[in-house]
């Protein structure tokens, strides 16, 4: 028994007394009573306070899974992709912005006609585009549409202004895409010219544009119809945040050990000026989740779990870390007794739609994934071929090799930490990321049938897990059997 101030602590109570810090193969779901059919389960979930996605899957902030061609991908595919920053400002702010523009709903500079010039003109105008109609302006201010229908039959020197049909239909410059295409529908009209507020003409949405959106219709999207787009920063890099802050709608401060006073501090100052939702992790305790959470005005996410990564070896090298499945329910029950309602992303270790299935049932909203991503054509990075096979690089962003791109240093090294806290290697190469998301979405609905739950919210609710012994795990592998073509699906 050893003194320590003002009371007496066992140091064998402390150690034998400890909490269990679970990980995923350490539970079951119980299958339940169910009437829920996969096929009519819904995985959307709110990512963060403010914006719902269609798949509960976010790619990690790593420089080998996801830059823009990923986030793009796996946007439309319903998911979430987090630009990482082991690069310039401007390369991520680049990748951000060509994610943004991906798909534009809203055409923001837009081809128009002036009044007093003559439909020759006009029709030139037209051509050159090969668009079917103009708005028509008087120095800033819409006056007018000019269709096709209107110059069909009017002389070729006739002022535009003559012309033009006059009554536009028009709608506000934040109208959202569900609203204009109900007004192009009830009005019949191809295009909605949007305005400000002394009648200046701001954008235009066309129909066709609106229709093009039905190529994707799970897409994670932003009220304007873009891409829904996020990226990670460091809470210290004030010029990165401000930039990308600009372009993203979500911010991830992407910190390996979130509950920190100083990265606290930082990322207080920072989040004033911020517009975009802010997603703050890592973190892996219910005191930190307590902490952060009450002394940071902005939580629109939490990022949880530390040291469960496929690539992380920060448990091995220092045996501390908050293993994924309790850092969930760390951060779930913190949540709860603040009655914060604060969505939470499961990070690190995912393997399986199970995986996925389990953190959800523990309070997750969403799962970060690296090892799944890094595998697919739209990550970074090109194939290797080794025995037959084929892989591709995936690194943690505490390895040796991406601590030497200066841009990580603040993530895992600082000068007192000058150890690798990841390591680098191959994963196979598995195809297109739909395969991913496909098998995982499936995957994860059938989970959910088991357990008889239709949407997530309903996971949390009735969810009913078992421990399972090491010896249980292994049985309810495949076993027994020789399988000589078998490669692990995930
Ligand atoms: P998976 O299991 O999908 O996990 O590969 C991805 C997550 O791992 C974290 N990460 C790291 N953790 N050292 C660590 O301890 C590292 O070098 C490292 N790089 C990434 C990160 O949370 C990511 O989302």
């Amino acid at each position: 028994m050893i003194q320590m101030k003002d009371r007496k602590i066992s140091l064998t109570e402390r150690f034998t007394k400890a909490q269990q810090a679970f990980t995923f193969r350490d539970f079951i779901l119980l299958p339940g009573l169910t009437e829920v059919d996969p096929s009519e389960v819904d995985i959307s979930t709110r990512v963060t306070t403010d914006y719902t996605i269609n798949v509960p899957f976010i790619s990690s902030p790593m420089d080998t899974v996801t830059e823009d061609e990923l986030a793009i991908t796996l946007a439309r595919l319903g998911g979430l992709g987090v630009i990482h920053r082991n690069c310039s400002i401007e390369e991520q702010v680049e990748m951000a912005k060509k994610v943004k523009r991906a798909e534009s709903m809203v055409i923001k500079n837009v081809v128009t006609a002036r009044s007093d010039q003559t439909v020759s003109e006009a029709v030139a105008l037209m051509k050159k585009f090969n668009i079917s109609g103009l708005p028509v302006v008087e120095g800033e201010k819409l006056a007018g549409i000019l269709t096709a229908r209107d110059v069909r039959f009017a002389r070729q020197e006739e002022l535009v202004g003559n012309v033009m049909t006059k009554k536009v239909i028009t709608a506000e410059e934040d109208i959202s895409i569900e609203k204009a295409s109900q007004i192009m529908h009830e009005h019949r009209i191809e295009k909605l010219p949007l305005t400000g507020k002394s009648g200046e003409l701001k954008g235009l949405i066309t129909f066709k544009d609106i229709s093009l959106r039905g190529k994707y219709p799970h897409a994670s999207r932003d009220k304007t119809g873009k891409l829904l787009c996020a990226a990670s920063v460091s809470p210290f890099d004030v010029e990165r945040c401000k930039q990308l802050d600009k372009v993203v709608d979500v911010l991830v401060v992407d910190v390996a050990h979130f509950h920190n006073k100083k990265v606290m501090a930082a990322t207080r100052r920072l989040t004033k000026d911020l517009s975009a939702n802010l997603v703050i992790g890592n973190i892996g305790t219910h005191q930190a989740a307590l902490d952060v959470v009450s002394s940071i005005e902005k939580v629109n996410a939490l990022r949880v779990g530390i040291g469960s990564g496929s690539i992380c070896i920060t448990t091995e090298v220092t045996r501390a870390g908050a293993p994924t499945m309790f850092a969930v329910m760390q951060t779930s029950d913190a949540l709860n007794e603040l009655g914060a309602d604060i969505p939470i992303w499961a990070d690190g270790g995912i393997t399986t739609p199970g995986d996925i299935a389990l953190a959800l049932a523990a309070g997750a909203s969403a799962a970060m994934i690296g090892n799944l991503f890094a595998r697919t054509r739209e990550s970074p990075g090109s194939l290797v071929a080794i025995g037959g096979q084929y892989y591709k690089a995936y690194r943690g962003m505490g390895s040796p090799s991406a601590i030497a791109k200066r841009h990580a240093m603040d993530r895992y090294t600082s000068p007192s930490k000058s150890i690798a806290e990841g390591v680098e290697g191959y994963v196979p190469y598995k195809g297109d990321a739909t395969t991913v998301v496909d098998e995982l979405s499936e995957g994860l609905k059938v989970s959910m049938g088991y357990v008889g739950a239709k949407e997530i919210e309903e996971m949390w609710r009735s969810a009913k897990v078992a421990s399972i012994s090491q010896l249980g795990s292994i049985e309810t592998r495949a076993h027994d059997v020789i399988l000589p073509t078998r490669n692990p699906p995930y």
